[in-house]
């Protein structure tokens, strides 16, 4: 049996002077990764280590991203879109080239050109958001797995849309409950080698949640318990903490980060 100090000990190897270096040697590819939550999660792991490839469709963004990431050293950025099978070839073989290895995939490109009702919505859209937020992420893990590091993780970016129904984002809710269920599905598929889990946010202030709140943020934070909408650094700890071997008995697992709004307290 492990004995607490023992435990300690293997906890340590991530600590260098007191700052959590969960990532020290390892390199990561984050989807989506020229702002929001994609940036902030790419921000967390260099600032713990970690050497990254980040994606996005435009060039200029991610150059702006690699450089405040703190440039070549560091940060790769691969421009394309990620349902694109050659773009997702040759965002992996940019990151082995540059920096040799693969230990982590964060599939957080997510799209909803479909507001409204699902019932209603064209079957075009409907097609495009499943191509982009279910089967490319897929396809990503695919790909990574033949050049993983061993102890691979992946943490996919879902929504507590993809846990209950959400009024006018139907059809996007329906792509997230079907990434949930890809991410429970490889993590048995995949394991022991890689761990497969999931994140499901519910509004965090980016562009992309703006017609959530603009105007009425006051509103709608005070429907949370905890008093405001996310942030993308609250959901770049959870990803980092389900990145790291801190996680490392956690596999298939969907991570809520709302503060509080999907308890539904009160009679
Ligand atoms: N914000 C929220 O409230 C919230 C809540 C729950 C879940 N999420 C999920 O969180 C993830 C990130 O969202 P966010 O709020 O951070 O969005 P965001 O701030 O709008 O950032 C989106 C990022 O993804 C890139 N991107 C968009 N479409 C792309 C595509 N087809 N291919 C490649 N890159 C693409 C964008 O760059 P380019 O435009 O240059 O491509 C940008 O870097 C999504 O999966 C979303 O569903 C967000």
């Amino acid at each position: 049996m492990t004995s607490d100090s023992e435990r300690a000990r293997g906890m340590a190897f991530d600590l260098v002077d007191g700052t959590l270096r969960r990532f020290d040697g390892r390199v990561a590819i984050i989807t989506g990764a020229s702002r929001g939550i994609g940036l902030a999660v790419a921000q967390r792991l260099v600032a713990e280590g970690g050497r990254v490839c980040v994606t996005g469709r435009r060039a200029d963004a991610l150059e702006a991203a690699v450089g405040g990431l703190g440039g070549p050293d560091v940060a790769l950025g691969v421009a394309g879109a990620a349902d694109d099978t050659e773009h997702q070839d040759a965002a992996i073989s940019a990151a082995m080239d540059r920096f040799g290895r693969l230990d982590v995939l964060v599939n957080n490109t997510g799209i909803n050109p479909a507001f409204g009702s699902l019932f209603e919505a064209e079957a075009a859209a409907i097609r495009k958001i499943f191509e982009v937020n279910v089967l490319a992420a897929l396809s990503w893990v695919r790909k990574a797995s033949a050049v993983w590091a061993s102890d691979a993780a992946v943490v996919n970016v879902a929504s507590v849309a993809g846990l209950r129904p959400a009024e006018g984002i139907g059809a996007y809710g329906s792509s997230k409950a079907a990434l949930i269920q890809l991410t429970r599905q490889l993590a048995t598929e995949l394991a022991p080698d890689v761990r497969v889990n999931a994140v499901a946010p519910a509004v965090v202030r980016t562009r992309f949640a703006t017609p959530l709140f603009d105007g009425r943020e006051d509103r709608v934070a005070a429907g949370y318990p905890l008093g405001r909408l996310g942030l993308p650094e609250d959901v770049a700890a959870a990803v980092a903490f389900l990145a790291s071997r801190d996680a490392a008995w956690i596999t298939g697992q969907v991570l809520t980060l709302d503060g509080g709004r999907t308890l539904g307290g009160g009679v």
